[in-house]
């Protein structure tokens, strides 16, 4: 082999690795948040993400669950910094940061998952994520549906506003949630979500409110008795990435990662169809008794929408927000 063949062949060997050195530095693995243990919504989107991204781009992402990276309400704030790259959480406790999406967590105003499907994925969608970018500095890129939060408890049923009395309830530090529970007459406990499952073990709290799923993957059958299917809030879970971050992707990362987002996004709702009364059934089998409120629900509605929703229309961006939210699911 001549000199002139052989210099060659190591210019093309050393341009090899020079361009596969390049590839590895530009391919980022990013870090996900995770509020909830693995099996739940949160999990399923997550997983669904990052299989997902990896398809579309050169990138990777990693789950890191139960609150490892923080409690939910310091992962915005962290994704905010640029110091975490994403994360997945209720969107109760993205509120305080962006309180037009409290729309969301109104009470009683989503009322299926076709209705939280319905405004995550139109307009009221957009809008929210444009408010949540500009106000806390994150952008919303996947909704993971979990159902409705029902409330659980250690001491008693629940089947009425008054068996309530006596009952210490934690719940998110999320203004709107303490009300609602104010107007059922209670003053709730607001508590991170990272350390609820301690506080029902400890008995600091006797309940707490979330969805079947999440009860599930939280094993909080482990420390509470009784369930009662109070419909006020349908969780949603959305996918956050930190703004910053995001910008300086590629315009074609930028691209994928919103396609992943969404088709995240509807492989979430049909896992929660998919898996919910199954998991209704295992918390019964695993010792959980399940009521429903004595008079369909009715004490609880009227007294939360009657006292919250008009405390909350400026937060909201106006009264007009949530006519527009009721128009568009028929209840204008
Ligand atoms: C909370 O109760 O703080 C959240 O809903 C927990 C969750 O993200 O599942």
């Amino acid at each position: 082999m001549s000199f002139k063949t052989n210099f060659t062949k190591t210019l093309c060997v050393a341009a090899s690795l020079l361009f596969l050195a390049t590839v590895d530095a530009d391919a980022k693995r990013f870090k996900i948040a995770v509020g909830d243990a693995a099996g739940g919504t949160q999990d399923a989107l997550g997983k669904k993400f990052v299989e997902l991204l990896k398809a579309k781009t050169s990138h990777s992402a990693k789950l890191f669950h139960n609150g490892q990276l923080g409690s939910e309400q310091d992962t915005v704030n962290d994704a905010a910094l640029g110091t975490l790259d994403m994360s997945i959480l209720a969107i109760n406790n993205i509120t305080p940061f962006s309180p037009t999406v409290g729309v969301f967590t109104l009470p009683y105003v989503i009322l299926s998952l076709d209705d939280a499907v319905k405004l995550t994925q139109g307009d009221v969608g957009q809008e929210l994520i444009a408010n949540t970018i500009r106000d806390a500095k994150v952008r919303i890129i996947g909704w993971a549906y979990s159902g409705f939060r029902v409330l659980t408890n250690s001491k008693k049923p629940v089947r009425s506003v008054a068996d309530l009395k006596g009952l210490v309830i934690r719940v998110p530090k999320n203004a709107i949630m303490l009300d609602t529970y104010k107007s059922w007459g209670i003053n709730a406990t607001p508590m991170a979500w990272s350390e609820t499952f301690t506080g029902l073990q400890q008995k600091v709290v006797d309940g707490q409110d979330n969805p079947y799923i999440t009860v599930h993957a939280m094993k909080f059958y482990e420390v509470q008795k009784y369930v009662t299917n109070v419909r006020y809030l349908f969780s949603i879970e959305p996918l956050i990435i930190s703004e910053s971050i995001f910008q300086g992707l590629s315009e074609g990362d930028r691209k994928a990662i919103l396609e992943a987002g969404k088709e995240a996004t509807l492989y979430s709702a049909q896992y929660l169809r998919d898996s919910e009364a199954a998991i209704k059934k295992d918390l019964q089998a695993k010792g959980m008794q399940i009521d429903d409120p004595a008079d369909g629900e009715k004490e609880f509605i009227e007294r939360a929408t009657k006292a919250v929703w008009p405390k909350f229309y400026e937060s909201i961006g106006g009264k007009e927000k949530l006519d527009k939210v009721l128009a568009i699911l028929g209840r204008g």
